[in-house]
């Protein structure tokens, strides 16, 4: 499949979020303390009786549309994919924005706040693609890291985040009063040091970055 990858204006939010962010949980993982946590946590993967489709968009309204009226978002970055022209997916990068805690007010970290990929283009790669890219737009930023917040009833991204490089940072079984049966994950990928850059007239053969 032949994917275009490019960095758009936050103006493009209204029709990113014409794509639908919805999934069907079809399982989830358990989080299971071993002697109340002293000996180790473990994500047991479940299947779920009936399968239920959660739509991150529908809670309180909160789509990409409005993230403007919530965030100053004018150092967040917006990538976006396209399969022949068509709008396949994108990924919103939140970085540098006071009272969005999960920056920590640091500015060596960014934040995946968003990546989704239109139903019918999912399992093709658009979200590796998507995901290297915001990974290029932090380290651009000079960032360390990269975070992402997932939660227990979305197997499919925590496997899709593992097997990107991403590795579990935290995991908060209180964090959502509004579904309290749902853990957050906050899955982190370390962004490699940069090289030094060579003094002018260096005879090192290594490349700036
Ligand atoms: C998660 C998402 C962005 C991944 O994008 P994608 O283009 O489908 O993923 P890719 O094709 O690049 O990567 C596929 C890998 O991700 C994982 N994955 C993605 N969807 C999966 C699914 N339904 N079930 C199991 N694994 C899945 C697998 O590890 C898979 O690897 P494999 O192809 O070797 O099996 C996309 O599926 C999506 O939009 N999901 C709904 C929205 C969402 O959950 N966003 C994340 C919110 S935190």
């Amino acid at each position: 499949m032949n994917i275009d990858i490019i960095e758009e204006s936050a103006d493009v939010l209204p029709e990113y979020a014409r794509m639908p962010i919805s999934f069907v949980v079809r399982s989830i993982f358990d989080v299971q303390l071993v002697d109340g946590g002293l000996k180790g946590v473990k994500l047991l993967e479940r299947p779920v009786d009936v399968p239920w489709t959660k739509d991150y968009d529908a809670f309180r309204d909160e789509g990409p549309a409005r993230w403007r009226d919530r965030w100053d978002i004018s150092n967040w970055g917006v990538i976006s994919a396209f399969v022949r022209g068509s709008r396949a997916g994108g990924c919103a990068i939140a970085y540098d924005t006071p009272g969005v805690h999960k920056l920590e007010g640091r500015k060596d970290i960014a934040a995946i706040w968003d990546i989704r990929v239109a139903p019918r283009y999912r399992g093709n790669g658009i979200g590796g693609r998507l995901v290297d890219a915001a990974v290029a737009w932090a380290e651009r930023r000079g960032c360390r890291m990269l975070n992402v917040e997932t939660q227990n009833i979305n197997v499919p991204a925590c496997r899709f985040y593992a097997k990107h490089g991403f590795t579990l940072g935290a995991i908060n079984r209180h964090a959502y009063s509004e579904f309290p049966d749902e853990v957050e994950l906050i899955w982190c990928r370390k962004i490699a040091d940069r090289a030094p850059i060579p003094h002018a007239g260096s005879a090192s053969t290594s490349t700036p970055c």
